[in-house]
């Protein structure tokens, strides 16, 4: 949902600003810009399209001077065009504002400032950010940020410079994420860290209400009232390699194969000696676990998915019954949550706006919220009780792949830990399960050198408008994230069934031309996953089967097998879905699709 950086320090800033938006790619790619103060002018780029586009221009005609600020756009209010593109300037072209998020009330601001004389020129939101600076303007820019930001409803990450105080940024957040890179005599302003991380590794998470004044020499943060604040600096533990290709032909490929080891790092210590599943961060009395009447989960999209794994295994092991929504449905509904239940809140990001809107409900309506995110500071780790981490590092493809099974990973040590707090699974039942988790990590490194004959599925998928994916159990889930990655990298319509629901509707759309992946694991519902593929076969289609390695049979019933190493049923979520990312890859890539940046996709929806 839109990407920002700024740039202060001794270098030319349209390097920083283009690198680091390169590595905010994934947030949006409408259109993208930058704004340079270069000695007494204020140069303003933007371009429609892609980064490429911008970075194209600047080559042409250079930009100097080293300070700045840059944006790509994931379009909200206004088409994509360069008129809408950031960066935003005011009426004399000496202020400029990058903008990620939503301005409520930008319809009233309009009419008010156009009624004092400002002539607007797009049709944004952000752009009447620029005016109003314009107007609260007295010689100090922090302070006519602070007026601006208290007539602004909704939500926003804001960087803005101005012609006048040539060596200042100013920067600002609410409700979307913003970072400081703290460089030595230079500091970076960002969406997220990627793109501060060639420079820094000591980052500043700026916080909800806090206005920063960002100079080569330091960052002074405050909150809205002006009253200082004390700021919040992190480590991060991973350098630019993570962030870069690292000779993979897509971020996304390169994510598929880091699984093994984003599962090793998220499965890392959670076994104690003495037997107990270490997750501290539940903070959570046995008396207060028994104590939880229900468990409540909220997510979107991928995480929503990791979610309906936990629910199956929740209930399964904890013998604690488990709602599930997705968050946007969730805070709209007037849920049954209170002092007795337990939320978990999924999300990759930290940062989307609907999760994070339905953990607030949840904790105004008294219930515990655990949040499982992959990013450290991110917004929801400030607003839930606790927080259990996926170190699956940065993930820069859109379509989330190694933050989906770091997810199940980490919901499955949560699933083993209510089980044993409420003394519902025997110690050795605990242990066998443990075991076998803390092997998933290898056993996916196997898979991932053997799935070879995912091309040929693939070819089968390549030329088709609508497809089908079956499961059962475990499946379903699986089914369901093979189904949204499909129709998310490569366009091409695909639905997931719980393959009993089958008869019910969808096989009345199966022909030839409809591949249907059946997630058939064994378990038992094999025979009858077993039976789901005659049933479709019969009526034409062609099959590709998920199974077990060993499974024999399954040959005589699908035109194509891909096999996973065999797991125990309620463990083999993981391993089922790596075959289904590396379809929709191999699927996406022979339609030459562009798989990291699919379109009209955000890899962060920081609005509702
Ligand atoms: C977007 C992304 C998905 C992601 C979803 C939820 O739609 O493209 O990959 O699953 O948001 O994001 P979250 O960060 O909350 O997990």
């Amino acid at each position: 949902m839109c990407g920002i950086v700024g740039y202060v320090g001794p270098r030319r800033a349209t390097d920083v600003l283009i690198g680091g938006l390169a590595r905010l790619e994934y947030r949006g790619y409408d259109s993208a810009g930058v704004a340079v103060i270069d000695g007494d002018v204020l140069e303003v780029q933007r371009r429609v399209g892609k980064l490429a586009n911008l970075r194209e221009a600047i080559t042409v005609k250079p930009i100097e001077g080293s300070i700045g600020i840059g944006h790509t756009r994931w379009a909200t209010h206004g088409r994509p065009s360069e008129e809408n593109a950031h960066p935003h300037t005011d009426c004399s072209g000496r202020i400029a504002v990058v903008h990620n998020g939503i301005i409520e009330n930008y319809s009233d601001l309009r009419s008010e400032l156009a009624a004092a004389g400002h002539v607007l020129r797009s049709e944004t939101d952000t752009e009447t950010v620029a005016h109003l600076v314009e107007a609260y303007y007295e010689g100090d820019l922090v302070e006519a940020v602070r007026k601006v930001l208290a007539r602004l409803r909704g939500s926003y990450a804001l960087a803005i410079v101005h012609l006048d105080s040539p060596d200042e940024i100013v920067a600002a957040r609410r409700d979307s994420p913003l970072i400081i890179g703290l460089g030595e005599g230079e500091n970076i302003v960002a969406s997220d860290i990627p793109a501060v991380l060639e420079y820094t590794r000591k980052v500043l998470a700026l916080r909800d209400g806090q206005v920063a004044l960002v100079t080569a020499e330091g960052v002074t943060v405050t909150e809205l009232d002006g009253t200082p604040a004390e700021p919040e600096i992190i480590m991060v533990e991973w350098d630019l390699a993570a962030a870069e290709k690292g000779g993979y032909e897509d971020f996304m490929l390169k994510e598929i194969y880091e699984q093994p080891k984003a599962l090793r790092e998220t499965l890392r210590g959670r076994m104690g000696a003495d037997g107990v599943i270490q997750l501290s961060e539940l903070a959570m009395t046995p008396e207060q676990v028994a104590a939880i009447e229900r468990v409540t989960i909220i997510a979107c999209g991928t995480s929503y998915h990791a979610g309906l794994v936990a629910k199956q295994l929740i209930e399964a092991w904890a013998r604690i019954p488990v709602d599930i929504d997705v968050s946007s449905e969730f805070r709209y509904r007037d849920p049954i949550v209170d002092a007795r239940t337990l939320v978990v809140a999924i999300t990759q990001s930290g940062e989307t706006a609907d999760t994070l809107a339905g953990v607030r409900e949840a904790c105004e309506r008294g219930a515990k919220v655990m949040a499982v995110t992959n990013v450290v500071g991110s917004r929801v780790t400030r607003e839930a009780d606790g927080v259990i981490y996926t170190h699956a590092g940065p993930e820069i493809g859109v379509a989330a792949t190694k933050t989906f099974t770091a997810q199940i990973a980490a919901l499955t040590v949560l699933a083993l830990r209510l089980a044993q707090a409420k003394g519902a699974l025997s110690e050795e039942r605990v242990a066998a399960l443990w075991d076998e988790l803390a092997h998933i990590p290898d056993l996916v490194e196997a898979e991932l050198e053997d799935l070879g004959s995912i091309d040929e599925c693939a070819l089968a998928f390549k030329d088709a408008t609508s497809s089908l994916f079956l499961g059962r159990g475990s499946g379903v889930p699986v089914a369901m994230e093979g189904a949204l990655k499909l129709k998310e990298i490569s366009y091409i319509h695909a639905e997931a069934y719980a393959a009993g629901e089958m008869k019910h509707g969808p096989i009345a759309l199966i022909t030839p031309d409809i591949p249907v992946v059946v997630i058939a694991t064994q378990g038992h519902t094999y025979e009858k996953a077993v039976s789901n593929i005659q049933e479709v076969r019969a009526r034409g289609a062609q099959v590709v089967a998920v199974a077990t390695a060993g499974d024999d049979e399954i040959a005589h019933h699908a035109e194509y097998v891909v096999t996973i190493p065999r797991v125990s049923e309620q463990l083999c979520a993981i391993p089922a879905t790596i075959p289904v990312q590396l379809l929709a890859y191999r699927v996406a890539k022979l339609r030459g699709c562009n798989v990291d940046q699919p379109r009209n996709l955000a890899k962060s929806v920081t609005v509702e």
